[in-house]
């Protein structure tokens, strides 16, 4: 999966135009399969992300014995076991790429009755991950990490765990999402209270499989010792996967595209307002709610940008989005500025680093700073830029071609496999001059 040798090749200029529906949401794909798994029923999931991080999920579970159907089509058929039917996984999970599969696992494997161990592929494998196994030790968990505190996770099961009160240190859903499922099986009362707001899937799904989730300001919490029972659920289109498409169309000329089926959670929707605060013309019509999480379609036609102090607030409710909002910002008139953001240096690779890397080689002013960027709108050249692995690096340089002056080569994408199958021929379609070689 690594696959340093599928490259993208993209071609200068082009429009995107027409209406389309990129992947499921790949947190809500995630967690459907832990919460199906733990229920007690059959869940039916549709539009589940056929990309191979949700994969990684759902192959952990069918490891642990349970039997899930499908994907065919998004569509995913969960025989749930129940809070105690997990059994015991003959080898390590493999957890590829996928940072929220180990995090969200580690917190709901803590309290089962068996030994574990959790792997992942070389960025997972360097990524921290004392931010859950520390408060998990202090509910009682035994889980070693290696002396840098980074992956294979070993887990000791048949541990009781005690209820705590956490006050985390970042913002970070995958933080109180894994002591959340770790609360489940805890005794007494779990609550997490966060710096910021971060998305809230988690708590919306497990009040959708019945479980009581007390939502209190910036606090949530769970009793241990309830269950989950089945539900149905319907995965909206991922919002992170729409951002490079309102970037594109943002920023090339004679644009108009309509993202259909879009998640609209209202902790997810930063790259909708950083946007508009550039300038970005943006109407959301035919707003809906589903199965808990509401929707919409997302018409996005090309605008004049101009650069913006981020503000900070919006950082937790735009994390995924900064590799292609630093496009926007580089095709901006005028200087934009985020602070507030170090925790971009800790994802899939250090976005802050190789996103300036990239814009430096394509002839944009761009400096990074220890916890964000300084980028000055300026015309890109063509040129070959690393995607380091990193499915959103390679993204976002492919939309940045619609705005350059000659072809941008990108190295390493593989990975946009994870999160968003099907891409190159999606915006190709949608306009985008893009090949696949390797
Ligand atoms: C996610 C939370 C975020 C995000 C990741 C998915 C989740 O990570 O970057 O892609 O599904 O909970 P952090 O919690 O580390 O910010």
């Amino acid at each position: 999966m690594s696959g340093s040798n599928v490259r993208f090749i993209v071609e200068a200029g082009g429009r995107l135009s027409g209406r389309i529906r990129v992947p499921g949401d790949k947190s809500i794909s995630h967690r459907s399969i832990m919460l199906g798994s733990l229920a007690e029923g059959v869940t039916h999931v549709s539009g589940f992300l056929e990309g191979e991080d949700a994969l990684a999920t759902l192959n952990a579970f069918r490891a642990m014995g349970v039997q899930i159907e499908g994907p065919d089509q998004g569509r995913v058929t969960i025989h749930g076991v129940g809070m105690h039917g997990l059994k015991a996984p003959t080898a390590p999970l493999d957890l590829g790429n996928s940072g929220t599969s180990m995090r969200l696992l580690a917190g709901l494997l803590a309290g089962q009755g068996f030994d574990v161990v959790m792997v992942g592929d070389s960025s997972l494998s360097k990524r921290p991950m004392r931010r859950v196994t520390a408060p998990l030790a202090e509910m009682g968990a035994q889980i070693e990490t290696t002396d840098n505190g980074t992956p294979p996770l070993k887990i000791k099961g048949g541990q009781s765990l005690k209820g705590m009160f956490y006050k985390m240190p970042m913002a970070s859903a995958q933080v109180k999402s894994c002591l959340l499922l770790a609360g489940l099986y805890a005794e007494g009362r779990t609550s997490v209270v966060e710096p910021a707001p971060t998305r809230d899937h988690s708590e919306r799904m497990l009040q959708g499989f019945g479980y009581q989730v007390d939502v209190d300001g910036a606090t949530a919490s769970v009793e241990g010792g309830g269950k989950l029972t089945a539900t149905d659920i319907e995965v909206p289109a991922d919002i992170s996967s729409a951002a490079f498409f309102m970037v594109g169309a943002s920023i090339a000329d004679g644009s108009d595209i309509t993202l259909e089926h879009v998640g609209i959670n209202p902790t997810r929707t930063g790259v909708i307002d950083i946007l508009r605060l550039m300038g970005a013309d943006i109407t959301l019509s035919n707003e809906r709610e589903v199965g808990g999480e509401p929707v919409a379609d997302i018409r996005v036609r090309s605008a004049k940008l101009k650069g913006i102090n981020i503000p900070e607030a919006l950082v937790p409710l735009a994390i995924d989005e900064f590799p292609v909002l630093f496009v926007a910002a580089a095709c901006a008139e005028g200087q934009t500025v985020l602070t507030g953001a170090e925790e971009l240096r800790v994802k899939e690779s250090d976005r802050i680093q190789v996103m300036a890397d990239g814009l430096i080689a394509l002839g944009v002013d761009a400096t990074p700073t220890p916890d964000g960027i300084v980028i000055n709108g300026s015309p890109l050249q063509g040129g070959r830029v690393n995607g380091h692995g990193d499915h959103r690096i390679s993204m976002a340089f492919a939309m940045a071609a619609l705005r350059a002056a000659g072809a941008i080569e990108i190295d390493d994408c593989a990975n946009v496999a994870t999160s968003f199958p099907g891409f190159e021929s999606l915006a190709a379609n949608a306009g985008l001059g893009i090949q696949r070689k390797g």
